[in-house]
């Protein structure tokens, strides 16, 4: 267990936020799986101002998915503090993030906003303190190593966090210019580690039982944080959570519970997407969820001819057969 803010998490496995897939349909799977926190998909400071519908969507959840952070970009103090203002009163999460990791060209160069950020710490201070100051919640930051690989600075940007009154900090170990190539450096995340108080939560490459083992034993990172290595497997928190809580290996999904969990994500979806939205963000989730299963090339091929829930339905039940039978 460790705490964020006031802020009591259960065991020490955290849900990273992606753009696109950490909905609550997602996140409600992933806490199904006994994850302690999740960080929903980031929104933007002026999609929320000014009042884009499809923005203020992104803020839904469901109270089982509690503790949640949501995480906001953006470039400047004002609109920042007006945006954690408006995802308190309308969302009431539990806590709130600053993003300044966020690589791509739309965010960290057109709207200097994301990893732009580590370029300007005393910006940082600014806008961290400012948005401190107007929530009641307890706001983390989630940064990069730094913006390049000559100006890798996350030990400065997270003291600059610290004393500005931030509850914690999120380290993925890549700079902004290696995006998500090359491999996690632990070493940043170990320094930042040593050099402040606050909760640390290491990010980057954490996949399995060995690199989350890794992640914690190496840096001392109080919690690990986990993106790509759930997208199709979910399972890989309860995996890494009760290998760490109780020593136990479980054993890996069967192909028709893979298969079962697509439904029960399709399911999870409609009650918050329409049916066009969902058959699209379906198309993805299933070929995670497949990848590596006998014929899954096929089926995927097959689902993305279809516009229909009933008809991808049909698709994977029947896949669901054919499995069975070659068993
Ligand atoms: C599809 C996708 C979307 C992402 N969206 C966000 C986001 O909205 N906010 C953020 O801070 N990081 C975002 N990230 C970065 C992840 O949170 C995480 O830092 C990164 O993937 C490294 O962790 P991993 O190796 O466990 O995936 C995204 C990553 C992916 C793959």
């Amino acid at each position: 267990m460790f705490k964020i803010g006031n802020i009591e998490i259960e065991n020490n496995v955290v849900l990273a936020p992606m753009a696109g897939v950490c909905n609550s349909a997602f996140r409600r799977i992933i806490k199904e799986m006994g994850c302690s926190l999740v960080y929903a998909e980031m929104v933007s400071d002026k999609g929320l101002i000014y009042d884009s519908k499809k923005t203020k969507n992104m803020l839904y959840f469901e109270e089982c998915e509690r503790p949640i952070a949501q995480q906001i970009f953006g470039s400047d103090k004002e609109t920042f503090v007006k945006a954690a203002k408006m995802v308190e009163e309308i969302m009431h999460p539990d806590i709130i993030d600053i993003n300044m990791g966020c690589p791509v060209p739309k965010v960290a160069i057109k709207a200097q906003a994301g990893a732009a950020l580590l370029k300007n710490p005393d910006k940082i201070y600014d806008i961290v303190s400012s948005v401190v100051k107007a929530v009641s919640v307890p706001v983390t930051v989630k940064i990069r190593s730094g913006w390049d690989n000559n100006s890798v600075n996350a030990v400065e940007v997270a003291k600059v966090c610290e004393k500005a009154g931030a509850s914690a900090i999120c380290v993925h170990g890549r700079t902004r210019s290696q995006g998500y190539s090359g491999f996690v450096d632990l070493n940043i995340i170990k320094k930042v580690k040593e050099n402040v108080n606050i909760p640390v939560i290491g990010n980057g490459d954490v996949t399995d039982i060995q690199s989350a083992e890794k992640m914690l034993s190496y840096t001392g990172c109080d919690a690990i944080m986990i993106g790509r290595g759930v997208l199709g497997n979910p399972w890989l928190m309860r995996e890494i959570i009760t290998y760490l809580n109780t020593g136990a290996l479980i054993s890996k999904p069967s192909y028709s519970e893979r298969i079962e969990m697509c439904f029960h994500h399709m399911d999870y979806l409609l009650k918050i997407k329409n049916e066009r939205v969902a058959v699209l963000e379906m198309r993805s989730h299933i070929s995670w969820y497949l990848k590596g299963l006998p014929g899954a090339q096929r089926i995927k091929n097959e689902i993305f001819k279809v516009r229909e829930v009933e008809d991808i339905k049909k698709i994977l039940f029947n896949y669901l057969k054919e499995l069975e039978n070659k068993v």
